[in-house]
């Protein structure tokens, strides 16, 4: 697995990511495929929105059906049909916010599952080897993300935990060609705590850096303001990540901070409850306004959602039909790979400065 740049523009990067299923420009949104898809959505409409790479989850595939089984089946891009990049989020973050009875220890962490209650274990050594039987292009190391905002010595201690199980993440990792593995930084909004991460996870060495521990809670000014010297602080020559961001300014705003890679449920869980991501804006598609608009969502977009009209999305929620959802699952995922596609040529043309400026303004000016 390689980057390779091609322009930049202040911090901002475009460039390629390389990976045995395929090359993706970047900057990227990674649409979120939890448990094997991205809900509502076929893979072939993924693709056709223009998505490069898509997400699974350890903690829930190991859960049901089970890893082993994905790798008897042929591998996650077969089983879900998608035969672009696939990248794994190693669990520990998700065990956290979703399974029961945790215990964390120096070796892992033991759990139930939210499902049934059963008992299960996660160390950095299974959720490479889960990772690996997925046959993830880009395994994430193992790591523990602390909510914010926390004192300095929680912060300290939970970092540092997390660089000694990167460090067992990479030995696990088996390298092939094509594939990688991201560590991730951690260290809250602290910069010397974070600046010690980078250099903890540099002197591992990966192909790719994240950065964890943010959009958990503190305002976009304190995730920006982490950005600033988190980002230029990563290794040139390797794609970084920002994990779960986020909205589309929260996106622009990374990007212009240097960040490579963003995946969020914020597109895809909006468009099942009617929100609808547009470039004038967020819009409510239950409001009785729509009753009787005639428009497209997105009327300047040369989109196949263009044939159906604000009025009968509108029923559609009214009436709890499922394609609801559907259509407006798309329609924001799509939304969210042409505000990807568009930020990453004028990082080209070098003039991303006044399209932020653009893009903000209509933003601002809410809905036709
Ligand atoms: N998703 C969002 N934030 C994080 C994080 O800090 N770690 C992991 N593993 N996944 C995340």
């Amino acid at each position: 697995m390689a980057w390779v740049a091609e322009a930049r523009q202040g911090q901002a990067r475009a460039g390629w990511l390389h990976t045995a299923h395929g090359t993706v420009p970047t900057p990227t949104f990674m649409p979120v495929g939890t448990k094997a898809t991205v809900k509502a959505m076929t893979a072939d409409a993924v693709r056709a929105t223009g998505a490069g790479v898509v997400l699974g989850n350890t903690y829930h595939l190991m859960l049901r059906p089970g890893a082993e089984r994905v790798a008897a089946l042929g591998g996650l891009h077969k089983v879900m049909d998608w035969p672009g990049p696939i990248l794994t989020d190693s669990g520990g973050f998700q065990v956290m916010s979703l399974g029961a009875l945790r215990k964390l220890d120096e070796d892992g962490v033991t759990f139930r599952s939210h499902i049934d209650g059963s008992p299960h274990r996660l160390t950095p050594e299974s959720s490479t080897a889960i990772q690996h039987d997925l046959d993830a292009d880009i395994t994430m190391a193992f790591d523990e993300c602390p909510a914010l905002p926390a004192p300095k010595a929680v912060l300290e201690a939970s970092m540092e935990r997390s660089m000694r199980w990167a460090a067992r993440s990479r030995k696990a990792f088996k390298a092939r060609p094509g594939y990688g593995q991201f560590g991730i930084v951690q260290g809250g909004t602290d910069r010397e705590l974070r600046l010690r991460s980078i250099k903890a996870l540099v002197a591992i060495g990966f192909e790719g850096y994240a950065i964890g521990g943010l959009a958990v809670g503190e305002p976009q000014a304190e995730m920006f303001a982490t950005l600033d010297y988190t980002a230029p602080a990563l290794p040139e020559d390797k794609p970084r990540y920002l994990m779960g961001v986020g909205t589309p300014d929260d996106m622009l705003g990374a990007v212009m901070r240097g960040v490579d890679m963003f995946d969020c449920v914020m597109p895809s869980r909006a468009g099942r409850t009617a929100r609808a991501y547009t470039e004038r804006g967020a819009l409510n598609l239950r409001n009785a306004r729509f009753k009787d608009d005639p428009r497209p969502l997105s009327p300047y977009e040369p989109s196949p959602l263009n044939r159906y009209s604000r009025a009968y999305l509108h029923h559609l929620f009214r009436t709890d039909e499922i394609l609801g959802p559907m259509l407006l699952t798309w329609h924001n995922l799509a939304y969210y790979q042409r505000l990807m596609r568009l930020i990453r040529a004028h990082v080209v043309a070098g003039d991303l400065e006044g399209f932020a400026a653009f893009l903000r303004a209509q933003w601002a000016l809410g809905d036709w």
